[in-house]
């Protein structure tokens, strides 16, 4: 498909999307980077930045029509078992992608979390890291969360140290207790959305706590090749979802 049509396909659906209905929090799993690089017979670490230069244009879409919160899940901590240079390269990519992006995403107004295991990051990067959140703490716009050394069960057993820590009794154990104690509890909330690329239909510790009621949707485009229409693809798939969050379908809707 040629640029012009995508660009007209883009608009038709554009037409078809419910404003009002836009999931305030979309996660995504951007999985597919290495079997791009085999498809286009590169190394695995081409496909890694070719990944890394997709996620400017979803952001920027993302923005322009009201979603809150992006969440991007871009290394889990069982990502420390690939081999140790794909490692090293990744870490490295993190920070420097971020900081090239940093005036790009501030003139748009967009605001920046690390979500995951602080203590385990490489100093360095995490100091990086650090500094684009502070650069960007006081725009309003979207929330791009980007989720490095992150596992869904790990912020669950950190969250649960947190509160054991403080003190708490059994009997003032909650729901909220434990959401306030995960990574960003404080910005991030429940995930609307949540997007698989790459024809993997598992989630992988991914947001295992907020991701409770989420609507998946899996797609086989790899990372490197999805767009705002694979985007808008997985808005309009969410929008025609009947989130009952287990109630009936009479109790919805009335
Ligand atoms: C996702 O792409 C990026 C990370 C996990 C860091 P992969 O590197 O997992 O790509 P595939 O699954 O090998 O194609
Ligand atoms: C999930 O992808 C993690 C990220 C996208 C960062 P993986 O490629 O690591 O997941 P599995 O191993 O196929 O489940
Ligand atoms: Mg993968």
């Amino acid at each position: 498909m040629t640029n012009q049509s995508r660009e007209e396909l883009k608009k038709e659906m554009m037409a078809e999307v419910d404003m009002k209905n836009i999931p305030a929090h979309i996660g995504i799993i951007m999985d597919g980077n290495g079997r791009w690089a085999k498809k286009t017979g590169q190394p695995r670490i081409v496909g890694h930045h070719e990944g890394a230069r997709r996620v400017k244009n979803i952001v920027r879409f993302c923005n322009d029509i009201g979603v809150k919160h992006l969440s991007l899940y871009a290394f889990s901590i069982e990502n420390w078992s690939r081999p140790s240079l794909e490692v090293s390269a990744l870490m490295r990519l993190f920070s420097t992608y971020i900081i090239k992006e940093r005036d790009g995403l501030n003139a748009e107004n967009v605001r920046f979390e690390f979500c995951g295991r602080r203590e385990t990051m490489p100093p360095k990067v995490m100091e990086e890291l650090d500094n684009i959140v502070n650069y960007l703490r006081k725009n309003t716009g979207l929330t791009l969360t980007v989720c490095i050394n992150y596992g869904g069960r790990a912020e669950i057993v950190d969250a649960v140290k947190a509160i054991i820590q403080k003190g708490y009794k059994p009997e003032e154990i909650t729901e909220d207790l434990i959401s306030q104690h995960l990574y960003c509890s404080d910005i991030l909330p429940d995930v609307d959305l949540m997007v698989r690329t790459s024809g993997e239909m598992r989630t992988s510790n991914f947001h295992i706590w907020r991701a409770a009621y989420s609507e998946l949707y899996f797609t086989p485009a790899l990372w490197p090749e999805f767009d705002s229409v694979e985007m808008l693809k997985a808005i309009l798939a969410y929008q025609k979802r009947e989130r009952r969050f287990g109630m009936t379908s009479e109790q919805v809707q009335a």
